[in-house]
């Protein structure tokens, strides 16, 4: 049965019950009311009945007291007879008024009361014609006596039988409705216990599998939700829920296909991303290996192009070797040449003076060869600087090493140059409270002096008033003294600030300068583990820049340690 028709079933029978109870209650409401109107009628014709045969005793003593009186006894008669009339008529309502009785009963019993009345009335007549037909001298007292008994025994004794059978009436009435209330209160607490009992059963008859199912119902959800598709409810196709079980049965199954292809998909999908990378990566090796071979490829002709730049550059180097060698060669010929020209021509003078077999020179005579061979001497003395510069170019470490007091050096050369400096330009010194630096201190003055008197030919115009030269010197770190000697001269051109350290390299003229002081200035710097650097600007000035390493704590103990 479905879930619908078994509500449908618990709500008619509900609308059933409760009908019923409303029916029962119906009628016992009118069987009570029925019971109570019984009641009253029998009253009413139980008092009618007394009301008769208390008038009849009435009547019989109203008669005597009117023939005492001597009035007349007729109109006690007809009340008389008006009374039971009107009786007459109230029982004969009240006795077609007992519905509980049949049509028989009713008759029987009015049968009954119509004697009763007949005989009440014939009695009353009866008794009227004695009581006037009497002597006056007869007794009242015996006569009513008499009278009386007579009516007890014959209306009476009738009155009495039909006040016995409503009284008789009564009871049995009484003790009817007294079982039918024992039965009606049985119904009532029978009928709502029959329903509660009934619905009970009819929900739990319900509910139960209801609840079973669902719990069922549950519990293979839940199962699903784990991923296991083979869940397999009952199914019951009477009920809602055997619908709803095979439904998720159909539900489960679609979902396990649904997954199951899903799966080979993905699978499908994973071999197919497999067999691509596979692909790609065998690509990307062969793209690696390609590309490998072309940068093995490239890498040997770089090398080979390295190898090529290397011998270029070596037969570059080796080039600009032959060419330094060769202005140095034709620098140390030029300077040589010079004073060994007139070092020569000079000897040959005093060779052709001094030939044997000519006169004696003249005092005068000595004088000129005295001055010939005095020159000869100052051309040999500077061809022994330049041969001498050019050991110190060539061998710069052969030199010791001391700490130097650089404020000292640098004064004693500004002395030596002094005579060059006064007329170029003013001198401004600032180089006071300096740590001791590694050095030579000769070599550095011959260092100096050279920047010094550069410095001063640089300057060619303005004279004194208008330039300057600069001695600042202060600590560079920790570990280093910067000297810089700067000008407001004539200032190098470009193109020659990176030749001035050359040997030989001059721009002054023929027996003013050798062009060996800056490159001798370079080589002692280098030697004692410094730096020298130049900048300039034409029209300007010129920087040189001297950084000397500071004697250190380690060092300074070995004043006499000897560069090697
Ligand atoms: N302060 C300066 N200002 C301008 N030019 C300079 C300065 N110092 C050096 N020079 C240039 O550098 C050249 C090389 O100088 P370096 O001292 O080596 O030789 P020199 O001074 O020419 O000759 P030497 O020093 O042998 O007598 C100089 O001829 C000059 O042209
Ligand atoms: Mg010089």
């Amino acid at each position: 049965m479905t879930v619908r028709w078994k509500v449908l079933l618990i709500v008619g029978l509900t609308t059933g019950l409760v009908l019923l109870m409303g029916l029962t209650l119906l009628l016992a409401t009118q069987r009570s009311q029925h019971s109570r109107d019984r009641l009253m009628l029998i009253q009413g014709q139980n008092e009618s009945l007394a009301r008769l045969h208390l008038a009849s005793e009435q009547y019989l003593r109203g008669l005597l007291r009117a023939r005492d009186r001597g009035t007349s006894t007729q109109p006690l008669q007809l009340e008389m007879m008006a009374l039971i009339a009107r009786e007459e008529a109230l029982l004969q309502h009240t006795t077609a008024a007992e519905e509980a009785l049949s049509p028989d009963e009713q008759e029987d019993e009015w049968a009954h009361t119509q004697t009763l009345l007949a005989a009440l009335r014939s009695w009353t007549t009866e008794a009227e014609a004695r009581v006037r037909a009497l002597p006056l001298e007869t007794s009242p007292l015996t006569t009513e006596w008499r009278l009386f008994e007579e009516f007890e025994n014959n209306v009476g004794q009738l009155i009495t039988a039909a006040q016995e059978a409503e009284y008789q009436e009564r009871i049995e009435h009484l003790n009817r409705a007294q079982i039918r209330l024992k039965k009606q209160a049985w119904l009532a607490i029978l009928l709502p216990a029959i329903s509660c009992a009934l619905l009970l059963g009819l929900v739990l008859i319900i509910l139960v599998p209801m609840n079973r199912s669902l719990k069922a119902l549950m519990q293979a959800a839940r199962r699903i939700g784990e991923g296991n598709f083979e869940v397999k409810l009952p199914e019951n196709p009477k009920d809602e829920l055997g619908t709803l079980a095979h439904a998720f049965n159909q539900m489960a199954s679609e979902l396990g296909k649904t997954l199951e292809e899903k799966q080979r998909l993905m699978k499908a999908e994973a071999e197919a991303t497999e067999r691509h990378f596979r692909h790609y990566n065998a690509l990307l090796e062969q793209t690696v290996h390609t590309r490998t071979a072309q940068l093995e490829q490239a890498n040997t002709q770089l090398r080979d192009s390295l190898r090529q730049l290397e011998e270029a550059q070596s037969r570059l180097i080796f080039a600009d070797r032959m060419a330094s060698m060769g202005r140095l060669a034709a620098g140390v010929g030029h300077e040589i040449n010079n004073p060994l020209s007139y070092v020569l021509s000079n000897l040959n003078y005093l060779s052709r003076e001094l030939q044997p077999g000519r006169p004696a020179p003249s005092a005068e005579e000595k004088l000129e060869l005295m001055d010939a061979l005095n020159s000869a001497r100052e051309g040999a003395e500077r061809v022994r600087l330049i041969v001498k510069d050019l050991r110190t170019l060539s061998r710069p470490d052969d030199m010791n090493t001391e700490p130097v007091d650089l404020g000292e050096v640098v004064r004693g050369a500004v002395k030596l140059a002094e005579r060059e400096l006064r007329d170029h330009a003013r001198l401004v010194e600032d180089y006071g409270g300096l740590p001791r630096v590694r050095g030579n201190a000769t070599r550095l003055g011959q260092v100096f002096l050279n920047l010094l008197i550069n410095a001063a030919h640089a300057i060619r115009q303005g004279g004194k008033a208008a330039n300057e030269i600069r001695i600042h010197a202060r600590p560079s770190g920790s570990r280093h003294v910067r000297v810089e000697v700067s000008d407001t001269g004539c200032g190098i051109p470009q193109e020659n600030l990176t030749r001035v350290f050359e040997p030989f390299f001059t721009t002054k003229p023929v027996g003013e300068g050798t062009g060996m002081g800056l490159s001798v200035c370079h080589s002692i710097i280098t030697a004692l583990g410094g730096e020298l650097h130049v900048q300039s600007q034409v029209g300007e000035g010129t920087t040189f820049s001297l950084l000397l390493p500071v004697m250190d704590d380690a060092h300074s103990g070995e004043s006499q340690a000897v560069l090697s």
